[in-house]
């Protein structure tokens, strides 16, 4: 940032660029420490597409109710057309003076408009100013994430067909406990995903509130119609109350909360892949582009990509506890504490957009070692259960059935004798049984809804096909803000 010539286009006034736009009120410079202390340009120049659309919608708002002249609505606009190009272009100056983006264009704006310009925050404050910029982006980035979401959904669900008639072991405790379709540990997580993918939108919906038009706390005596900009920013919904209006930030902390449940679940696919990875797993192999090597271990091919899903959820939590922290206890309205908003969200926002194609295509590339996955789902305890629920099949109480299994499984562990053995040589059971304990048995004789087995998950995928399908139509749906 520094202080350089520029071009004042049409403004004649007596604008002083060393000085803040409110301290007509006050006396003398701020101290070159507060500015450092207190600006947020260096951070909050991310909202200045999401402060044009708001500046344009307030600009149509005044010249709507006559404040402005249809020139000076004209020459508003062009002046934030230009100042829009400017940002985009990185040859926007920023001066001293300006302590963050709302500022700094309205500065700009002055200088490009002249007297119109010095109405362009007529009946406005930068309270309603920045608590709309912010929905606007929060609205604007959780509509991406939610595509991006979406992406990595198609890429679990391609990963499910692919794998067929896989199998794998289901862990409880970390522990071999029951055989499962690949394709059904998968679709888990695409599941989670869903879910994520419904509470954004939610989120989106209850957020979907226009603050402009609240002025710096209580309104304005100027008859502005915040029913007109609101419609025009594409809210759905206006604020009831002006107070409210500029100090609500919940959809900052939805926003965070939703992003951290994210985060958590792409740290849990993560730490999967970090174990399934390993020599001692060796479920899966990494694609070398989402693998990084050892800068002293030459044989070395670490699974960085995944435990960074995982190392991120902390920080992520971390922005949202951050703010919570923040918002409590505050008085109604504005506070400046409420500045702390931004970097966290923007964090979050960030972080999760760098994660999501990051991690699905980790995921797409992956290789799986499907005989290595069997091999370690054909242990014949694994079909434990399914002897307990063959002779619950053949009028054996539950209980009696399951102490009858686990006794097999005792014997068999303790003497080193295979189980198919003691199975074949049960009275109750015999060889009947004993098929139950051939390699890739298991894991079919499943029935319930939901389960693990081939038609389960037959059908449970066309369910999720069907999901994704109504999510991206209701994806299409959502429209962008914008004046
Ligand atoms: N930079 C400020 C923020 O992010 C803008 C609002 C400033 N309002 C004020 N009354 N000082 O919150």
């Amino acid at each position: 940032m520094g202080n350089v010539a520029i071009d004042v286009g049409t403004y004649s006034g007596t604008w002083n660029l060393e000085m803040t736009l409110w301290q007509s009120r006050l006396e003398g410079q701020l101290d070159d420490a507060v500015m450092q202390f207190t600006e947020s340009l260096s951070f909050d120049v991310e909202l200045a597409p999401y402060d044009i659309l708001c500046s344009k919608a307030h600009v149509k708002g005044l010249a709507k109710i006559g404040i402005l002249t249809p020139e000076e609505e004209s020459m508003l606009i062009a002046s934030l057309d230009r100042v829009s190009v400017e940002i985009d272009q990185n040859i926007f100056e920023f001066k001293t003076g300006d302590e963050d983006i709302h500022t700094a264009i309205e500065r700009r704006i002055t200088e490009l408009a002249g007297d119109a310009g010095a109405k362009l925050h007529t009946g406005r404050s930068r309270n309603d100013q920045v608590a709309t910029d912010l929905r606007l982006y929060t609205i604007d980035n959780l509509i991406d994430i939610v595509g991006m979401l979406l992406d990595m959904e198609g890429v679990l669900l391609e990963k499910a067909i692919d794998s067929a008639d896989s199998y794998m072991p289901g862990y409880t405790h970390l522990q071999r406990a029951q055989p499962i379709l690949v394709a059904h540990h998968f679709l888990a997580h695409g599941w989670a995903l869903t879910r994520d993918v419904s509470r954004i939108l939610s989120s989106i919906d209850l957020m979907d509130v226009s603050p402009l038009g609240a002025g710096a706390l209580a309104g304005s005596s100027i008859a502005l119609d915040p029913h007109e900009t609101a419609k025009l920013l594409h809210f759905s919904k206006l604020f009831e109350n002006s107070l409210d209006a500029v100090s609500d930030r919940d959809f900052v902390a939805d926003a965070l909360y939703d992003l951290s449940i994210v985060g958590i679940h792409l740290s849990r696919i993560g730490e999967e892949m970090v174990i399934w990875s390993s020599n001692e797993f060796g479920f899966v192999s990494i694609d070398d582009r989402y693998a990084t090597g050892s800068s002293m271990l030459p044989h070395k091919k670490n699974p960085d990509v995944a435990e960074l899903a995982r190392g991120k959820s902390g920080r992520l939590i971390g922005n949202l506890t951050g703010l919570l922290a923040t918002l409590k206890g505050l008085p109604l309205a504005y506070n400046r504490d409420l500045q702390e908003d931004k970097q966290p969200l923007f964090d979050s926002v960030k972080q999760i957009k760098l994660a999501l194609p990051a991690i699905s295509g980790m995921i797409s590339t992956m290789a799986i070692d499907r005989e290595r996955m069997a091999e370690c789902a054909d242990s014949s305890y694994v079909a434990a259960i399914d002897l307990a629920e063959w002779l619950v099949g053949r009028d054996v109480p539950f209980r009696t059935a399951h102490g009858i299994a686990a006794s097999l499984v005792r014997d068999s562990l303790v003497r080193g004798v295979p189980l198919s053995e003691l199975v074949e040589a049960h009275p109750q059971l015999g060889s009947a049984a004993t098929e139950l304990l051939n390699p890739g048995t298991s894991v079919t004789r499943r029935v319930t809804w939901g389960s693990a087995s081939p038609d389960s998950v037959g059908l449970q995928m066309d369910r999720f096909r069907a999901k994704l399908e109504s999510d991206r139509r209701r994806l299409e749906d959502l429209g962008h803000g914008s004046a």
